[in-house]
């Protein structure tokens, strides 16, 4: 297959053109590079250049025919900032991606796969969450997710455009072949902070919050290694055809491991692991924190034939090799 990745630099999107090239598929990446970190994968077709831009979307229309599918990653990412500058995230995350939906349509590319979230669920009693579950995004980000899924399913009915959208749960590791991996840079994320911990003198780690409804109180998080979350994609783009039909050619499915780990949990994980104990602390929970969920899977399962495989201990490992493969 020929396929559009948008955002195919980023960690996941540049995870995905590994699983995809692996695979003998061929591959187009747009990507403007504004992501701290990101770095242009050594591919032929590569356009540094914005989703948004006309111009760039049409010449790789005319220099690659019969594009089959888009896997659309490029976001905006950033929860705190979205709350500080939500005016910025609708705008690259929503007004974006609907120029990049009328520019499919005009050049007849009607699959896309598209990188969404787990935050738009609201945190259930009992913490897990299947794909009818109530929606209740959390922050500017989620709700720019949450609209962008609106608009594809929209375009879908009425433009006999086709969409799975992958609701990603908490995507860890690097790739096992060390070509892509995370940015450890800015991560607001509980593994990158436990890596940090461990490579710091002190060893200090945080726990913020110890009082939620879950079995130790500490919130509670679905984790997949991203190289499932890439094969996740392969599976989406073989299947779409398939399990799409006209009266549901939008169907949102989870990707997560099925399996919910409290902090407490994932840090003697990671102790395990890495051989050593960390110096935890437990302080109030931040602004915005949740409990958290994990994920009902069953519709990947059916729909997708996809499963993880990957265990929790290979994605720390992965994860704590790409880190120092970036400090070296
Ligand atoms: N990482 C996670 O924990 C997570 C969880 C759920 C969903 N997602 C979604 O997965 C996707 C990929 O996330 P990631 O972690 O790889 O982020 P990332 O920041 O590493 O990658 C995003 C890529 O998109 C590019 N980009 C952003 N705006 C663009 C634009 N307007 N035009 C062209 N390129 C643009 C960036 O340069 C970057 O390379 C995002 O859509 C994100 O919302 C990520």
């Amino acid at each position: 297959m020929k396929i559009l990745i948008t955002g195919g630099a980023g960690y996941i999107g540049s995870t995905i053109c590994s699983a995809l090239e692996d695979k003998g598929h061929e591959i187009i990446i747009i990507d403007n590079l504004s992501s701290n970190g990101s770095k242009k994968k050594s591919c032929q077709n590569f356009y540094q250049n914005d989703i948004s831009n006309i111009k760039a979307l049409n010449q790789i229309e005319s220099e690659h025919k019969n594009i089959d599918a888009v896997i659309h990653c490029a976001a905006k990412i950033f929860v705190p900032e979205s709350v500080s500058n939500p005016s910025i995230y609708y705008e690259e995350n929503v007004t974006k991606t609907l120029t990049l939906l009328n520019w499919m349509k005009k050049a007849d590319i009607s699959n896309i796969i598209f990188s969404s979230t787990a935050s738009l669920y609201r945190s259930a009693e009992d913490q897990v969450v299947t794909e009818n579950s109530e929606l209740q995004p959390s922050s500017p980000y989620a709700k720019t997710k949450l609209s962008m899924e609106f608009i594809l399913e929209d375009f879908c009915n009425a433009y006999k455009m086709k969409c799975i959208s992958l609701r990603y749960f908490n995507p860890i590791g690097a790739d096992p072949k060390m070509r892509s991996g995370p940015n450890f840079s800015n991560s607001t994320h509980l593994l990158g902070k436990l890596i940090q911990a461990y490579e710091s003198e002190d060893k200090k780690f945080t726990i913020t919050g110890n009082n939620w409804n879950t079995k130790d109180g500490t919130g509670i998080r679905d984790y997949v290694h991203v190289w499932d979350l890439a094969e996740a994609h392969l599976k989406a783009l073989e299947r779409i055809n398939s399990i799409t039909s006209t009266l549901s050619p939008f169907i949102p499915i989870n990707i997560g491991s099925g399996t919910g780990l409290t902090v407490k949990e994932m840090v003697s994980i990671f102790e395990e692991v890495v051989g050593i104990e960390l110096n935890t602390k437990i302080m109030e929970p931040r602004p915005g924190d949740v409990a958290g969920n994990f994920a009902d899977i069953t519709n990947a399962k059916n729909l997708l034939d996809w499963e993880p495989r990957m265990s929790i201990e290979q994605g720390i490992a992965d994860a704590i090799k790409w880190y120092r493969k970036k400090s070296i």
